[in-house]
């Protein structure tokens, strides 16, 4: 699908109204305005900022170490190209849990220097003041349940969560909390099929599976995953709709040659 001159920005009702007619929900993530030009091009409803930038921009092993300014950069970048898809920006670990005065700061910078649309953050009842505060600050919240990468050491690894008993009646009462605070949509991570459908079948909000199913009203990757931009990580979660790197590597390598050997620039490719 292609874009045309009259774009209908994607807002938080569109997607209520998506749930609530049956439609499928596409998210992915972008960091940058080339490849947001991109992904908002190819129709995808909902552009994230993740602070997976952290993994796949700068390198790190973790989510952790990413900063509230380089998230607020990326979301720059972002919004520039983002014309269509409703844009939402992670806050990063350390901005939003300790108390939620600084939620709220953190929150409203993301908002006011990025132009973007919504935020979202990792976390049930703990944050639950956090997020009444930003909600009542008029700024569009996306919860995010499951698999939480800013708790990586509390839970050890990056395993299934929410596989026993208690932990999924958690997850579900807390769906229903960020539902009753106004959370706008809710992203679950690779928790079982079985739980992630019960929950989109409980509240009234989307939901955002990855790693979680079918059954929830939209679907969320790292656009460098399904790109195939690193070969090395491959979950079962993850769909590689292409292979880019083997690809850039040949045509880099392709590159290399033709400078090495003169073939290029050739005549036409020069003044
Ligand atoms: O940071 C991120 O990319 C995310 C998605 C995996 C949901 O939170």
């Amino acid at each position: 699908m292609s874009v045309n001159k009259e774009i209908k920005r994607i807002t938080t009702e569109t997607l209520r109204k998506m749930k609530f007619d049956g439609d499928k929900i596409s998210m992915l993530t972008a960091y940058d305005f080339t490849m947001a030009t991109i992904v908002d091009h190819a129709g995808t409803e909902v552009i994230l900022v993740g602070d997976s930038a952290a993994n796949v921009m700068a390198g790190h092993e973790t989510t952790l170490p990413i900063t509230l300014d380089q998230m607020i950069y990326h979301a720059q970048c972002v919004v520039r190209g983002a014309k269509r898809a409703l844009v939402v920006v992670d806050l990063p670990f350390g901005t939003y849990q300790s108390d939620p005065q600084k939620a709220l700061e953190s929150s409203v910078r993301i908002m006011k220097e990025s132009g973007a649309h919504a935020i979202k953050l990792e976390g049930g009842k703990e944050i639950e003041e956090s997020i009444r505060r930003i909600v009542n600050a008029g700024i569009p919240v996306m919860g995010h349940l499951g698999l939480t990468p800013q708790s990586i050491y509390q839970f050890g690894s990056y395993k299934v969560r929410a596989k026993d008993d208690a932990e999924a009646e958690k997850l579900l009462s807390d769906a229903k909390l960020l539902e009753e605070l106004g959370c706008f949509s809710l992203v679950m991570e690779k928790i079982p099929a079985g739980l992630a459908t019960k929950v989109t079948e409980s509240i009234s909000i989307p939901t955002i599976g990855i790693g979680a199913g079918n059954g929830t009203d939209g679907q969320v990757l790292v656009v460098h995953d399904m790109l195939g931009l690193n070969n090395e990580f491959k979950p079962k979660f993850v769909r590689k709709y292409l292979n880019l790197e083997d690809q850039i590597v040949n045509a880099i390598g392709q590159y290399v040659q033709d400078v090495k050997s003169t073939d290029f620039p050739n005549s036409n490719e020069q003044y």
